[in-house]
């Protein structure tokens, strides 16, 4: 065994779904676990399907499966790491996560928006965002200021979704600053910017199909998880957003319709309990009924306070509920304003809402 090593009680490599769910619970049960993966990353803690579970006391036979530098895994749990793990040395272990005691939200209801001479929670500043030669993201800068909800619309391939995912910190930023609270995100990795307060429901809901319900709302609490009662408090307020959720929890989150993974991805990112809420799409795919549901939670939530940049192609529900709105071009910023002024905007009408 090597000098120096990190001992974790239970490594997740890849995470295939059954391994995630004995991470989540073995998470709960205080292991310090680390999860190694580049895939997106939901309330602390990352995922994606096929990989590998090592628990302790068991022979590390898929230690090959581990790609990740020292540095990569260093991002995850706050942690030191090698990419070389000794399960003869793993022991239950109790350090604390670290805390960011600003994460904290204020509980106080729907307060107007911040005036503009009030920093902005976030600030992006001549943004980049490129995928090899394809620039995605070309020097985008806007705000979102406490309470506002601000909605960025814009056709399929926009840049909308590299643009959240790079104030999440899953894809680089090339070029400029983003700011939390003015605080420079550039050196933060995902896992802290959660712990600071970002949450994100991604594209496509990325809820975790062979965990139950429960198990995925565990899982965007993974930073509290020492803390039971305030997860389960959350878990509980999150059954009363989203009755259905209540239904549906000891079920396989794969087998729930669009618009009840939309809900449970919704309530997987609010289990962070966030300051900043991000939300791509959550209309994508779902019948109208569903999506009035959808965006009824949305107006709940901006009436308690919470501050949501919302990505929508769905532009006239978007702007409605928005106080204010940008409109993404091919990577850039061409329109922004209130959002009840782009709905009587000409061009956005053309363009976005059908109108002519
Ligand atoms: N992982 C990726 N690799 C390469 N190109 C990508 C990747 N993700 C997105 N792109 C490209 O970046 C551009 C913006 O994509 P995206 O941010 O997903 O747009 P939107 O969310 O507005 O539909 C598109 O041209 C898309 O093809
Ligand atoms: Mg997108």
């Amino acid at each position: 065994m090597t000098e120096g090593q990190e001992i974790y009680d239970v490594l997740v490599v890849g995470t295939g779904a059954s391994g995630m769910s004995a991470a989540v619970t073995a998470a709960h049960q205080g292991l310090k676990v680390l999860v190694v993966d580049k895939a997106p990353l939901y309330g602390g803690t990352t995922a994606r399907s096929g990989g590998w579970l090592w628990i302790p006391g068991t022979r590390l036979a898929t230690e090959q499966g581990i790609h990740e530098p020292p540095g990569a895994a260093r991002t995850y749990l706050q942690h030191e790491a090698t990419t070389h793990f000794d399960a003869a040395r793993a022991r239950p272990t109790s350090a604390p996560m670290n805390r960011n005691p600003r994460r904290s939200r204020s509980p106080s209801p729907r307060r107007n928006a911040a005036p503009p001479e009030e920093p902005a929670m976030l600030k992006i500043e001549s943004v980049q965002v490129s995928y090899g030669a394809i620039e995605a993201v070309k020097g985008v800068s806007m705000e979102v200021r406490a309470g506002e909800v601000v909605a960025i619309i814009g056709a399929n391939g926009a840049g909308k979704s590299t643009l959240l995912k790079s104030i999440c910190g899953l894809e680089p930023v090339a070029g400029g600053r983003i700011l939390l609270d003015g605080e420079d995100l550039a050196r933060v990795p995902p896992h802290r910017r959660v712990a600071m307060g970002v949450a994100m429901s991604p594209e496509g809901r990325g809820v975790f199909a062979d965990q139950t319900v429960r198990e995925n709302l565990m899982l965007g609490a993974y930073g509290r998880r020492k803390d039971p009662v305030s997860v389960e408090a959350a878990i509980a307020r999150e059954f009363q957003r989203f009755p259905r959720l209540a239904e549906r929890q000891h079920q396989l989150s794969g087998t729930l319709s669009g618009g009840e993974q939309q809900m449970l991805a919704i309530s997987r990112a609010l289990m962070s309990e966030p300051r900043l809420l991000l939300l791509d799409e959550p209309s994508l795919g779902l019948a109208p009924l569903i999506i009035k549901d959808i965006f009824e939670a949305i107006r709940q939530l901006r009436r308690s306070g919470l501050t949501i940049l919302l990505v929508e192609q769905m532009a006239r529900q978007a702007l409605g509920v928005a106080d204010r709105a940008y409109v993404l071009e091919t990577g850039r910023i061409t329109l922004e304003g209130a959002g009840r002024a782009l709905l009587g905007d000409a061009k956005v009408r053309a363009a976005y809402l059908g109108a002519h």
